[in-house]
């Protein structure tokens, strides 16, 4: 085998609870604010919503037998808020929680080990009534929802993730809207990324006192930056990209401090009136770098960046990163492999968590089924193909990677894109509801069976 992995690594599928379960209304869910959003016209592509999404709410069994077939030893998936605390702060729902408490049964039964993210997204309508993330109410909030989750789910669930990417929830929510809430005000969304920060060193202690042996971390979406030309003005803009995309939340995590020279930046350009961080209080940033167990990461694509105040015209060797010939994903997202690796080394050699996992990775191709019942979908193998090998160099360099989720399990309601991109290894008949695994499933099946390639 030319690419093996580590004795014990883990290798699951991954998917969240908004992009999948449906029962937008059952036993007491009350709305997120993507179902508020989803009811705003002009927001979702298809004009879409996840009122039924993969109807997994009520097909959970037969999913989980999937994931089994799959040959996956672990399964991430998230936790709806607004099925468990319904009010949002208050009194746990019980007949919420215990679709979950079924589901971790199922895992445990099917010999899968589960792997719980707290937060992806959909925080409870009646929260961000109140402000929602910008506000620091939101951080007790959020420690009695944890409470709730882990008392009911910590005797059987090792493996916690605080939250799932909080750059996504900051900046699509609140910095330019293009998710829920769709608050479009810079400083909000930089309040919203304290509150996700600060929230998840809260949990991460909450989670501790109640599962003595629990692996507690958090999920970054993080994106290697390269510079479009070696120009002055294209290196600095490339550094303030990785500013607020990568070190805006690596630095608080890892070293305790916001980067001090994307504050200035954030200054000069007006999105603060001082170059401070006003919202920051004493003990903030120790609690958010409350040491962890492991680093999640989600890889999809590089950034390419270029000052855009300069004229093309002017700066000839700008080719220098432009991929002319990449391949793009339905996402319009370029396939680059070699850039999961650089960032591996990067997150190794800047921070050097003591084990990292890879929470998602996937492509979004469209796909159909042939007469035969076969879904060959070369595209997405190859992606996964490409980014495991990537990945299988970045352990022989050193890094501590300890496992992979797929993403995702399934096709699902991609967020804005509504179900217009398909990410599932399993294909999804909106229809009928009928699973069928891709060929990329299959693939990744022996992966999985095999531990390597
Ligand atoms: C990530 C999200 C996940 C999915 C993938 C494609 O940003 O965490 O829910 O939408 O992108």
């Amino acid at each position: 085998m030319k690419h093996e992995f580590p004795a014990d690594f883990l290798w699951g599928h991954a998917t969240s609870s908004y992009q999948i379960e449906g029962a937008h209304d059952l036993d007491g869910r009350q709305p997120s604010i993507w179902d508020r959003f989803c009811e705003t016209d002009g927001k979702i592509e298809d004009k879409s919503d996840g009122r039924i999404a993969c109807d997994h709410y009520h097909r959970w069994a037969s999913d989980l037998d999937v994931i089994k077939n799959l040959n996956a030893q672990a399964y991430r998936f998230s936790v709806a808020w607004p099925r468990v605390v319904p009010t949002g702060t208050g009194p746990l729902n019980a007949e919420g929680l215990a679709f979950y408490d079924r589901l971790v049964d199922g895992l445990l039964e099917r010999g899968i080990e589960p792997c719980v993210t707290l937060y992806h997204w959909d925080l409870p309508q009646i929260l961000q009534e109140r402000g929602g993330w910008p506000e620091r109410f939101i951080v007790d909030a959020f420690n009695d929802y944890t409470e709730h989750v882990v008392k009911g789910l910590g005797d059987r669930v090792n493996m916690w993730i605080t939250h799932n990417e909080p750059w996504c929830a900051s900046v699509l929510g609140y910095e330019n809207g293009e998710h829920a809430p769709g608050v479009q005000d810079v400083y909000q969304a930089m309040k919203a990324a304290h509150h996700l920060l600060l929230s998840h060193g809260t949990a991460t202690e909450i989670i501790r006192g109640h599962v003595p042996d629990a692996k507690v971390g958090i999920t970054l979406n993080l994106c290697p930056a390269y510079s479009a030309s070696p120009s002055t003005a294209d290196e600095k803009a490339t550094r303030f990209f990785d500013g607020t995309f990568n070190r805006w939340f690596m630095d608080p995590l890892y070293k305790g401090s916001y980067p001090q020279d994307v504050i200035e930046e954030r200054h000069r350009l007006g999105q603060i009136s001082e170059p401070t961080l006003d919202y920051v209080l004493d003990g903030d940033l120790k609690t958010i770098a409350t040491p962890t167990d492991f680093l999640g990461i989600n890889y999809y694509s590089r950034a390419i960046i270029r000052d855009h105040s300069i004229p093309e015209s002017e700066n000839e060797k700008r080719t220098l990163h432009d991929p002319p010939k990449a391949e793009l994903t339905d996402m319009g997202w370029e396939v680059y492999p070699e850039g999961l690796y650089d960032l591996m080394m990067r997150v190794h050699q800047d921070y050097a968590p003591a084990s990292v996992y890879i929470t998602e990775n996937g492509a979004a191709f469209p796909d159909q089924i042939e007469p035969d019942g076969t879904i060959r979908d070369a595209h997405r193998q190859q992606y996964f193909e490409s980014h495991l090998a990537q990945l299988h160099r970045a352990i022989a360099s050193g890094v501590p990677l300890d496992g992979y989720f797929a993403w995702s399990l399934m096709d699902n309601f991609e967020w804005a894109f509504g179900y217009t991109k398909r990410f599932g290894v399993v294909r999804v008949d909106y229809d009928t509801q009928k699973r069928t695994i891709k060929n990329s499933g299959k693939w990744l099946r022996d992966v999985y069976s095999n531990n390597g390639f």
